[in-house]
């Protein structure tokens, strides 16, 4: 079918379940407390392509995911893992040692490993490379705390 149903009652913060739906990776990131709290540092707003997720909104962020955390609930990031640069897909880099490539207040998120986009842990796409927008938020929903269905 066109949905995908996932299980995440087991998963603690700061870990990570890769589903594919529709032939696509999607992420499904359980965000700790430092993970949501770097989400609202507006610092870093001006060094992101789209902060407030505007652009190509109805394909990227459903409504109900335009806030600050790009989710329905805070702690539950859901995005598909396709750079929109090239279509590759950016490795997980929650919390890096110094790399040259990165920015320099750099809070954690997504490396693209084909040409070096970055994206925070909402999804959003920081403007220094060449990726145009933020991750896209597939539709979804939950059931209950423990499962979510996507599509
Ligand atoms: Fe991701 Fe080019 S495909 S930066």
């Amino acid at each position: 079918g066109a949905s995908v149903e996932v299980d995440i009652a087991g998963l603690v913060p700061g870990e990570m379940k890769t589903v594919e739906w529709r032939g696509k990776p999607v992420w499904i990131l359980k965000r700790s407390p430092e993970m949501m709290a770097s989400l609202k540092d507006k610092k870093t707003d001006a060094e992101l392509a789209d902060p407030h997720s505007e652009r190509n909104k109805d394909d990227l962020t459903p409504e109900y995911a335009r806030n600050e955390y790009r989710s329905i609930k805070p702690d539950i990031l859901v995005a598909v893992g396709i750079c929109s640069h090239l279509g590759c897909s950016p490795g997980t880099k929650f919390k890096p040692g110094p790399q040259a490539s990165l920015p320099d207040d750099w809070q954690g998120g997504f490396l693209c490993p084909c040409h070096g986009s970055t994206f925070d842990l909402a999804g959003r796409v920081y403007k220094n490379k060449p990726a145009p927008d933020n991750l896209q938020v597939p539709r979804h929903m939950f059931l209950g705390d423990g499962k979510i269905v996507i599509g």
